[in-house]
């Protein structure tokens, strides 16, 4: 102890050492007690201390006790931490987010170092176990961008398992799916595929409307792979992604000496790129007005004119366009050129969301579990009829995307193979997403085999009221009674909820 420490009123310590030792206490007991957890390695990974609070977590982690975590290496016990990077590099990691089966957490890592200056440990800290509700915007995004990549990821390795088939270059203009791609067969499921094969042995502009995710992109490459121009090119363009001031020269192309520097030899566009195929307009609804002026010319004339030159290039192309907005909206509100929309809207169809076809859902399911088995080497995951129901309650804004998302999510966290309606909650949860009641698997309520139709030979107000009586009580059981969540579940305001609950027959 500095002698300091003995004198009768409290004071800081008078050399240098003293102060910097104090000083180093008090932030390790500060971090101690406003962090959710820390423990100590040493240089070769090795746990060598946790503190109480930590000690919470084992469960969690499949451990039974301190003695499953003390003394042994830090990624057996910790799946999925990065503490030996610390190791290596020296660097303190300040904020990072680490997700494993325990859950999501806020941590940091700072590494140790003798008086010579060489690492000898680090400590890891948790800082919250909920970042789900204390960091919400942060996770989302870190969600959604985690969603991109696995997206991209994908798309690379489906591109990738194309080249040994084609010729060079060839590869990304190729159909990736075929209607079998499509999982399905619900009516709502089976009549989007009769209309798509239909639009296959047309040449006509086809109009893919509906939400995101629920499989647009899928259906204009199945479309393309069925028609006649099967053997040509398929050229897709995210319009909502490429900046407002590139699209012209990505659709049009770029004529030679246009531009002075790299692009002076001049670039083909996706027209171009399309001729004698298919070419998709992803995101139609996010063209610019000025643009959708030449692109009606363009579909109008069979003649582009690229950027930087005053010639008209004929093309062969067969245009599919694909939005998830609400298209004659736009016209009305002035923002989409009617006379562009109906050259596009000769024939539309519309893809139905997932929550229009939940006896979809165990094919798709099954379908979504195979393929990520095979993509991520694991056996594909099962899942538990409480699970598919809670899967079948989801209003899946985000349809089949977010659905498989969900389930890579799930599996990714799971020791076993089966997953319950617990983890798939959970996994709702950490995506900000509060799980809605689980429900039945078919697009209409069963009816009852054994009263027949009798049940509903009665007044219709009172079965609306029956019907409501059952659909609070199975919300308020799935949320633990949190009337918020009920409400927003529903869809009714909290005021409503109350007035139904104290007065159930109204
Ligand atoms: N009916 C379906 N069966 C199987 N997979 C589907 C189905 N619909 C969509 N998918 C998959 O879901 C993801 C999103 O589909 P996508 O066609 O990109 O949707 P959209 O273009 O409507 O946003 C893709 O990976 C696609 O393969
Ligand atoms: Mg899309």
């Amino acid at each position: 102890m500095p002698p300091a420490a003995h004198a009768a009123s409290p004071s800081l310590p008078l050399d240098a050492e003293g102060i910097h030792a104090l000083a180093a206490r008090s932030m390790f007991e500060l971090f101690s007690s406003i962090s959710q957890g820390m423990f100590l390695i040493d240089k070769s990974g090795r746990i060598v201390w946790v503190n109480d609070s930590y000690q919470r977590f084992l469960p969690a982690l499949g451990l039974q006790s301190v003695d499953d975590f003390v003394g042994h290496m830090v990624e057996d016990a910790i799946p999925g931490t990065q503490m030996r990077r610390v190791l290596e590099t020296g660097q303190p990691e300040l904020i990072d987010l680490l997700t494993n089966r325990a859950g999501t957490f806020v941590v940091s890592r700072i590494p140790l170092r003798d008086d010579a200056g060489s690492i000898i440990g680090a400590i890891g800290i948790v800082f919250f176990e909920h970042p789900q509700t204390t960091l919400r915007p942060l996770i989302s995004k870190f969600a959604q961008m985690q969603q991109d990549l696995d997206d991209a990821r994908r798309e690379l390795a489906a591109r990738r398992s194309q080249q040994p088939h084609n010729g060079a270059g060839s590869g990304q203009r190729r159909a990736k799916y075929t209607f079998a791609s499509f999982i399905g067969s619900s009516p709502a499921a089976a009549e989007v595929k009769r209309q798509a094969r239909r639009a296959a042995q047309s040449s006509s502009p086809v109009l893919l409307l509906g939400e995101t995710g629920t499989g647009k992109e899928l259906l204009a490459h199945a479309i393309h792979a069925a028609s006649s121009r099967a053997g040509g090119p398929f050229v897709s363009v995210n319009i909502a992604a490429i900046p407002e001031t590139l699209l012209e020269a990505e659709f049009f192309g770029v004529a030679p000496g246009a531009y002075t520097g790299a692009d002076r030899r001049g670039r083909d566009g996706k027209f171009k790129l399309a001729d004698g195929g298919t070419l998709l307009l992803d995101e139609i609804g996010d063209m610019p007005v000025n643009l959708q002026a030449k692109l009606l010319r363009a579909l109008q004339e069979g003649e582009i004119e690229p950027l930087g030159s005053n010639r008209l290039v004929p093309f062969d192309v067969r245009v599919l366009a694909a939005t998830s907005r609400d298209l004659p909206e736009m016209v009305r509100a002035g923002r989409f050129r009617e006379d562009l929309f109906y050259r596009l809207h000769v024939l539309p169809i519309r893809v139905p969301p997932l929550r229009e076809r939940r006896s979809d859902l165990p094919a798709l399911v099954e379908a979504l579990c195979e393929e990520l088995a095979l993509r991520n080497g694991i056996a594909p995951p099962e899942l538990l009829p409480d699970a598919l129901a809670l899967l079948a309650g989801q209003p899946w804004r985000g349809n089949i995307r977010e659905l498989r998302n969900v389930l890579e999510q799930a599996a990714m966290r799971s020791d076993s193979q089966s997953l319950d309606a617990a983890r798939l909650a959970r996994v709702l949860r950490e995506a900000g997403i509060v799980p809605a009641a689980a429900a039945p698997l078919a697009e209409h309520l069963p009816a009852d085999p054994l009263a027949g139709d009798a049940h509903l030979l009665r007044s219709l107000p009172q079965q609306v009221a029956e019907l409501e009586r059952r659909a609070i009580a199975a919300a308020l059981r799935a949320h633990g009674g949190n009337k918020l969540a009920t409400a927003r579940t529903l869809g009714i305001s909290r005021a409503k909820l109350y007035e139904r609950l104290e007065n159930p027959d109204r």
